[in-house]
């Protein structure tokens, strides 16, 4: 694919300013960004590799150095160019970052064997400074996490609060613009933290509040068109948020010269196939091409029960049938990706395993010689979803749970054959249904039913059964990356229970998965 993927670049868009931030190692870099965004200023994640010239190119309004693992006294703890802090650009160290600042303004940062972990009584100094003082409460209750203390702050810079543990819990040199705060603004558990941020952002920076979803539309519609120009752009959809979301955004800016192709494996869940024809077709009004594939894969996948060799087959099989429905559009250079920022991110650091061999959309080969329209690049998820309300997408579409791309194909141990397809399709219509008369639809990351390749004894009336077993699996996550079984209640699993036995021919007998990830997955294959 030749990978000149235009996204809206919002860094140099007037029309946002823009804070980065500077990755020091820490889990919670991610959420800092997606504070700073629910503030409506754009933000971005940056390595602290980054140099003090790279950083002024990118005209940031200000910079937030992340918290980190480790600590600035050990040998190899990351640091960053010093000439960043004569960049006339407003620094906000948190944790870790706050150590770095003092650390190499002159400050004294200190090992003193006591840290800090969870909640701490913060008390302001002084006045407070900027980022604590007039309506602030004087005593607050923060969320800490630190070893090292700082116990001397730099030259210039005034001490605005501490914690029974850290002397120097907050610090400002106001003259500079550079301040920073051991405790973390970011987290829930820091109840004024959104505001200590939003002083920084507005007060300190002085951001505008611009990066709205309405306003992200605009701009990447404007993008688009630019890209695009007068050319022809093919999407494919999965039935997922992020497909449907990015056609509906790219439709908006191209109208006719989008088309979808929609790949109907016959492994999707009840209904779906319906619902994503029927929201584009009709609703959004985009030319979508249906291709009904659900032989094609079930031929392909007769005898086939190794876990990789199935997702094998059906990602090469979809991008076969992908292929040849693209290659009837005549002329189209471009094609639409859903991307998200946290893969944007991810594919910059990652070195992880593979643990499965992810198929989506997405994974369409490097050797289609498309042009990439990305217009999600820059939004996390809960922003794409927020544009996808905003675009008239329907709630189902646009709040729908995750769902692999090999589909149902790897909820179904063993060989997958249509009648398997069938019971699981009725048993998961079922779980979900419960789910969301139950009303917890948004509490949980993902509810499904697995079906196993094995049968076992029942009674049902005064007859022996021998039949199968539906596992229902429900998680709660942030990301996916880690899991925890959910806690549903035992009315509602009892409920989905009666139902799937009453109501699915050939089951007699429903398990519920206590397992977290790690150590298993949340999809069964
Ligand atoms: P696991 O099973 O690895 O799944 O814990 C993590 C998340 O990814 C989804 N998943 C997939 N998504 N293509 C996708 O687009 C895939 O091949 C795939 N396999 C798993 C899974 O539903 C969960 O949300």
């Amino acid at each position: 694919m030749s990978a000149d993927s235009v996204a809206p670049d919002p860094v140099h868009d007037p029309t946002y300013d823009t804070v980065l931030v500077v990755d020091f190692g820490a889990q919670y870099a991610q959420l800092i960004a997606r504070r700073v965004r629910e503030a409506r200023v754009y933000s971005e994640i940056v390595p602290h590799t980054i140099t003090a010239d790279e950083l002024r190119e990118r005209n940031p309004a200000g910079v937030i150095f992340s918290g980190g693992p480790k600590s600035v006294h050990v040998e190899g703890a990351p640091t960053i160019d010093p000439a960043v802090y004569d960049a006339g650009v407003p620094v906000l160290g948190i944790c870790y970052g706050a150590q770095l600042v003092a650390q190499q303004l002159g400050g004294v940062v200190s090992r003193t064997g006591r840290g800090e972990y969870g909640r701490a009584e913060l008390a302001v100094v002084g006045d407070g400074g900027v980022l604590l003082g007039r309506d602030l409460p004087v005593h607050q209750s923060v969320w800490m996490s630190h070893f090292d203390s700082i116990s001397q702050p730099p030259e210039g810079f005034a001490v605005t609060a501490s914690t029974p543990e850290a002397p120097v819990a907050a610090l400002e040199d106001t003259s500079r613009r550079i301040m920073g705060v051991q405790f973390h603004p970011e987290v829930v558990h820091t109840p004024h933290g959104q505001e200590v941020l939003e002083r920084f952002l507005f007060d300190v920076c002085g951001c505008r509040p611009t990066w709205t979803m309405s306003s992200v539309i605009e701009t990447s519609v404007a993008t688009i068109r630019d890209q695009v120009a007068g050319g022809r752009a093919i999407c494919g959809l999965s039935g997922g948020v992020d497909s449907a979301v990015a056609a509906a955004l790219v439709h908006k800016a191209i109208g006719p010269q989008l088309t979808c192709v929609f790949v109907d494996t016959g492994l999707l869940r009840a209904g779906e196939a319906e619902q994503v024809t029927e929201t584009f077709r009709r609703t959004q009004g985009i030319e979508l091409i249906h291709v009904r594939a659900a032989d094609r894969f079930f031929e392909r996948l007769e005898g086939v029960t190794e876990p990789e060799e199935k997702r094998k087959a059906i990602g090469e099989l979809f991008i076969r049938i992908f292929e040849d429905a693209a290659g009837g559009i005549e002329d189209a250079r471009f094609l639409v990706q859903g991307t998200l920022y946290p893969d944007v991110i991810e594919s910059g650091t990652s070195a992880a395993d593979t643990i499965k061999s992810h198929h989506n959309v997405g994974g369409l080969p490097d050797d289609m010689d498309f042009e990439l329209v990305e217009p999600l690049r820059p939004l996390f998820k809960d922003e794409v979803r927020r544009v996808g309300e905003e675009l008239g997408l329907p709630e189902e579409i646009v709040w729908r749970q995750p769902f692999p791309g090999p589909g149902l194909g790897v909820r179904i141990i063993g060989e997958v054959t249509p009648d398997k397809v069938a019971i699981l399709q009725a048993a998961d219509a079922i779980v979900r249904e419960e789910l969301h008369r139950a009303g917890l639809d948004r509490e949980i990351w993902q509810a499904f039913a697995v079906l196993p390749d094995i049968r076992t004894v029942g009674v049902m009336g005064d007859e022996r059964t021998y039949a199968r077993p539906i596992i229902i699996r429900a998680v709660t996550s942030e990301d996916a990356m880690t899991a925890d079984w959910a806690r549903l209640p035992h009315d509602l699993l009892e409920r989905m229970s009666n139902r799937i036995i009453g109501e699915v021919a050939g089951v007699n007998r429903v398990a519920y998965d206590i397992t977290s990830k790690p150590p298993g997955t949340i999809e069964w294959e």
